[in-house]
């Protein structure tokens, strides 16, 4: 049993084994009971429609975050979504869960490849560390092992002592970022074409677009006090004339306004020319739609002064074997680890071991990302761009590194669009997230993966109306016993008789099920021919296989 104890001592017995559903109704569910063993990786398979996610997400998943939601204060709670319960009547022994198929809430423009995966941070200490750097007069200094040992630096050329640049000063999202973007690469401008849509119409035909948008009516009087002629087609204006919608100050005019009642007011208003009515709604916007009026006149465009690599000039100045932070983070993560192990040679002896141990950190980081097939992504990829299922595998390179414990994870077909090869890459991440003793479920078709799972739920056996029920049985006499007054005797729920037809589950009768015969399944096909893992022993369900 020594094997079953987690790193922290505590015994397993005391934890629950399995997680119990009852009566489960969500979408096509047909009111089934299911047994999903804790810390083991259990797979769900079955048809197209069959009701794999709605077992999956919609009553583990849900359940797990909206305890876990409901675990948290109620502060925090109220500020989130309200997560509805699921159609089940009860779920017992679910941990927190975490689900890897949704989009996590859009990233911020600050994360990238790098920063999500932890990469950018060896990164900036290898660059920190290991850099040539320039003086503060812009001579460069050759890397040397005071700049590893954190000693201050003494210009050779201008005499100058300064400390050369931590990692933080390396960091687009702090003293690295670049002026001018403020470390988002791009830049959000102004378009004038957008602020005069139609140059054919007159001023006081609504040519300048913001002021109509946002409400400031009386400008075109305003701008006519400048001698602007608002009864011209915008296209006919002078050069002046233009400069002054454009960029006219934000003087005082009189004008005269007619109120409702037909009488004239001399009021004076103070100038607000194209850009500035843009640039003042968009410091004011708060909310989602405030913004959206505003992003029609705003283009983004690539950062002129960092050309979108984020990092201020200095931060860029540092060398690693000639290369640039910014251009190392240009790499794609297989270019990075070829070249990371060559660094060491270009630097002088005594500060090999330190390159050595730093790239042997990043290599180990980078090496779980490679094996779930992300090494064509660049490090400075904004994680905005990522696709679903790159996103994914990323929040699972992340959560084994992270080494939470006691989550559920429950995984919807994160095999789609894995190259095979790629395949084992995940079973490690299950395989390391198991280990450090969380529980994962895994909808999936892929054999390889099905193949793996400690225990197997076969959602079936047809599609929707069809599906929806639950085989192997695995409402052992137990729980059995402990349903749910509500659901008993109202559903079959997966016994046998329900949708069994062949003998797929073979009862463990030495209780040891690790020396059962594996026992082929007659409808899985040969993948279930292999002698699955056995489930936990004190969790006293039927075997699978
Ligand atoms: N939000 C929903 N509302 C109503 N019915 C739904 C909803 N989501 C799914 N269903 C139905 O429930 C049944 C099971 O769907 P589910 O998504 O669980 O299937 P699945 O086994 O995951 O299929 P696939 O392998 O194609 O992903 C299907 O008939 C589907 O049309
Ligand atoms: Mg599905
Ligand atoms: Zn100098
Ligand atoms: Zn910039």
């Amino acid at each position: 049993m020594a094997q079953d104890e987690p790193a922290d001592g505590v015994d397993v017995a005391e934890q629950p084994p399995a997680i119990r559903v009852y009566g489960a109704k969500v979408h096509n569910l047909k009111d089934i009971d299911v047994t999903v063993p804790l810390r083991r990786l259990v797979a769900v398979a079955g048809v197209s429609g069959s009701g794999k996610t709605s077992l999956a997400m919609g009553v583990l998943y849900a359940e797990g975050s909206r305890r876990y939601l409901e675990a948290l204060s109620t502060y925090t709670r109220r500020r989130m979504a309200q997560a509805p319960r699921a159609a089940v009547d009860t779920v017992e022994h679910v941990p927190a869960a975490l689900a890897l198929r949704q989009r996590p809430g859009v990233p911020g423009v600050r994360s990238t490849f790098g920063t999500s995966t932890e990469l950018l941070n060896v990164l900036r200490l290898l660059f920190s560390r290991l850099g040539s750097h320039l003086c503060p007069n812009g001579h460069r200094q050759d890397s040397t092992i005071d700049v590893a040992a954190g000693l201050t630096l003494t210009c050779p050329v201008c005499d100058v002592t300064f400390y050369p640049p931590g990692a933080e000063s390396l960091a687009f999202n702090s003293d690295g970022a670049c002026p001018r973007c403020g470390g988002t690469g791009v830049v959000r401008e102004i378009d004038e074409a957008a602020l005069v849509p139609d140059p054919a119409r007159t001023i006081a035909e609504g040519a300048v677009a913001p002021w109509g948008t946002f409400g400031l009516t009386v400008m075109p009087q305003v701008v006519a006090e400048f001698g602007v002629r608002t009864d011209v087609p915008y296209t006919e204006l002078t050069a002046q004339e233009r400069q002054i919608v454009m960029h006219g100050p934000a003087e005082k005019r009189q004008i005269s306004v007619r109120s409702r009642n037909g009488k004239l007011f001399e009021l004076n208003f103070t100038y607000r020319n194209a850009r500035r009515a843009v640039q003042e709604t968009l410091d004011k916007a708060t909310t989602e739609r405030g913004l959206n009026r505003v992003n029609r006149f705003i283009s983004t465009q690539v950062c002129p002064v960092c050309r979108g690599t984020r990092l201020s000039e200095q931060a860029r100045s540092s060398l690693v074997d000639g290369v640039g932070l910014a251009e190392a983070t240009a790499k794609t993560l297989d270019e990075l680890i070829a070249w990371a192990p060559t660094i060491e040679d270009t630097l002088p002896r005594e500060m090999r071991r330190m390159a050595r141990n730093i790239v042997s950190t990043l290599l180990e980081t980078a090496r779980r990302l490679v094996d779930l097939g992300l090494g064509y992504l660049s490090l400075d990829r904004a994680s905005s761009t990522l696709s679903t299922g790159e996103r994914q595998r990323v929040q699972l390179a992340r959560a084994v590194r992270n080494q939470t414990t006691g989550v559920l994870y429950v995984l919807d077909e994160p095999s789609i669009g894995l190259h095979p090869s790629n395949v084992d890459g995940l079973l490690g991440v299950m395989r390391d997230l198991l280990r450090d003793g969380n529980s994962v479920v895994i909808v999936d078709h892929d054999v390889q993966v099905l193949r793996e799972a400690d225990w197997l739920i076969e959602i079936g056996p047809g599609s929707g109306a069809d599906g929806g029920r639950c085989s192997p049985p695995v409402t052992s006499p137990t729980s059995a016993r402990t349903r749910t007054p509500s659901s008993a005797g109202s559903s079959p729920g997966v016994s046998p008789s329900s949708y069994a037809p062949a003998p797929v589950a073979t009862r463990c009768s030495t209780g040891d099920v690790s020396t059962c015969p594996p026992a082929p399944c007659t409808r899985c096909g040969p993948w279930m021919s292999t002698s699955p893992r056995p489930p936990d022993r004190r969790d006293r369900g039927v075997r699978i296989g």
